[in-house]
């Protein structure tokens, strides 16, 4: 047998399974693609998670663009996130092209134009279906990781959370958050303290900044109604096709705080909601996370745990998570760790720093007798990768360098016109896009604040009454100091004994 023929023979073994899988390409040996020799991804550990990684232009997006195609030509949803914006173009069909016919003789593929079933979702103002959660959704363990917030201040924001909870005040927005905040320490004092103990300013204070520098990300679009269901994520077309949802995220690569706070919670969110996964061979759903390095690069250590521990949770619920990201160390190594599927586009040798991270990279895929990894990685051409895959039963697939079919649908992105006939057709965007603010802890708050003014405002009545009657020579201004300072809405402490009172009732 030749070298080209055991070749084969490993990798067609290698990548034949029971049940279902997507094709990624053809194999690669001595820099020639030979065709037929298929590497294939079984559908069944797709929610092991995955890394696409390599230079800029070395073809990690197209390799994205592929992957979700075939997921939802197999039923199954996806959920992008486009950093780049450069992923609009899965709901148009591809063009034929030279260059792609050619490609596709080598791997022995045909290839087909398609579109695919596509929405469109921001967290901002961008045109789309607004994705959105209200604070007492979020709940106050993840809202103080998000924060970042010390455990005395994590304390004080679970007493609230349970006021709240107590005297049914809806928390929907920041803006109920932070007035519920305000209220614990000045208005509502005594009546905290006195149920939960005692608030200092100093840590509402703290906790406050941190909610101003959330806001100042934008964070104020994303909280509030309505909030989105999940299981939108999982729509399967009248075709059987998966829906591709494209997150837009163009606007957020400033914004690294609400793109980590957006994710955790919505892992959290797919976790608690999905069932566990029974034996279906086949995810629930597939997440890709192009320019990974943005949920890393600025989270803290705690949100950092967090997400690690969501990561390894959220298997067992059939989701898999696909992290898209120039360099390997771009990830934490805890979740490198999980990562079950591993695509390693080219990578460049400038520097000596390069090629460390060449070797060290290398090192994390398993061994060929047909490759030198190190020299492969730095030899691979545009929409070419190593490919490591795990098998049916967990074991790693023969490592292939493989030449990577072309996208079905365009490569290029959408135009604006065909962006907003896109829009305008969502039932989704129907369904999420009226901005509703029904009346929450803000209001009630002020309500009840504006009752004990009134309240106030009688008694100090009262007492000018009883003054007039007694002969006295002050000179009385045309408002009662007291009232001036209650109208104001700001309390002097020898007004909070009436104003507990009314709060009881
Ligand atoms: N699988 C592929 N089939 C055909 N062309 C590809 C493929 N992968 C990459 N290319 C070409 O390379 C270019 C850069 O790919 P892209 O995925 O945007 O790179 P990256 O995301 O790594 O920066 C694409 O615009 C396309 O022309
Ligand atoms: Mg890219």
């Amino acid at each position: 047998m030749t070298t080209n023929d055991a070749f084969f023979k490993e990798i067609t073994e290698g990548n034949t399974f029971k049940g279902e899988y997507i094709t990624m390409g053809s194999a690669i040996l001595n820099e020639q693609p030979i065709k037929n020799a298929y590497v294939n991804i079984p559908l069944k550990t797709l929610n092991r998670h995955g890394l696409i990684a390599g230079a800029t232009g070395t073809g990690k997006t197209k390799t994205l663009q592929v992957m979700a195609e075939n997921l939802s030509e197999k039923g199954i949803p996806v959920l992008l996130m486009d950093i780049k914006g450069d992923l609009s173009g899965l709901a148009k069909p591809g063009e034929n092209h030279v260059k792609i016919d050619e490609r596709h003789e080598k791997i022995g593929l045909p290839f087909t134009a398609k579109n695919f079933p596509v929405d469109l979702l921001t967290l901002s103002e961008q045109d789309g279906v607004r994705l959105r959660a209200t604070v007492s959704e979020f709940g106050p363990i993840l809202l103080s990781r998000i924060l970042d917030l010390t455990d005395t201040q994590s304390g004080i924001v679970s007493v609230i959370f349970k006021y709240c909870d107590d005297n049914k005040l809806p928390l929907l927005d920041l803006k109920d958050f932070k007035k519920i905040l305000q209220y614990a320490t000045q208005e509502g004092k005594a009546e905290f303290q006195e149920a939960y103990g005692r608030i200092s300013t100093a840590s509402t204070g703290a906790i406050l900044r941190k909610v101003v520098e959330l806001e100042q990300q934008g964070a104020d679009l994303f909280f509030g109604e309505t909030s989105f269901d999940v299981q939108d994520l999982t729509r399967i077309d009248h075709e059987g096709r998966g829906y591709i949802n494209i997150l837009r995220l163009t606007d957020i690569q400033d914004r690294p705080k609400l793109f980590s706070t957006f994710m955790l919670s919505l892992l959290a969110e797919i976790y608690t909601t999905f069932p566990e996964q029974g034996d279906s061979g086949r995810p629930e759903l597939v997440i890709f996370i192009d320019e990974a390095h943005l949920i890393f690069n600025e989270a803290s250590k705690a949100l950092l745990n967090q997400i690690e521990s969501i990561v390894k949770l959220i298997r067992s619920k059939g989701v898999g998570l696909y992290f898209v990201t120039q360099n390997p160390t771009d990830v934490p190594e805890a979740v490198l760790g999980q990562l079950g599927l591993k695509i390693q586009h080219a990578l460049r040798a400038f520097t000596a720093k390069d090629r460390k991270a060449i070797k060290l990279t290398a090192q994390n895929y398993p061994d060929s007798e047909y490759y030198d990894t190190a020299t492969v990685l730095t030899n691979l051409g545009t929409g070419e990768a190593l490919v490591s895959a795990l098998d049916e039963k967990g074991r790693p697939t023969p490592l292939a360098a493989t030449m990577m079919r072309a996208p079905m649908s365009r490569m290029d992105v959408l135009t604006t016109g065909e962006l907003s006939e896109l829009i305008s057709k969502s039932k989704l965007v129907k369904k999420y896009n009226e901005t509703i603010d029904r009346e929450s802890a803000y209001e009630l708050l002020n309500e009840k604040i504006k009752l004990a003014e009134a309240e106030a405002e009688k008694e100090a009545e009262r007492q000018k009454e009883s003054k007039k009657k007694a002969p006295t020579r002050r000179k009385s201004t045309a408002m009662n100091p007291i009232v001036k300072v209650l109208t104001s809405a700001t309390f002097i402490r020898s007004v909070f004994g009436i104003l507990t009172k009314v709060m009881k009732k």
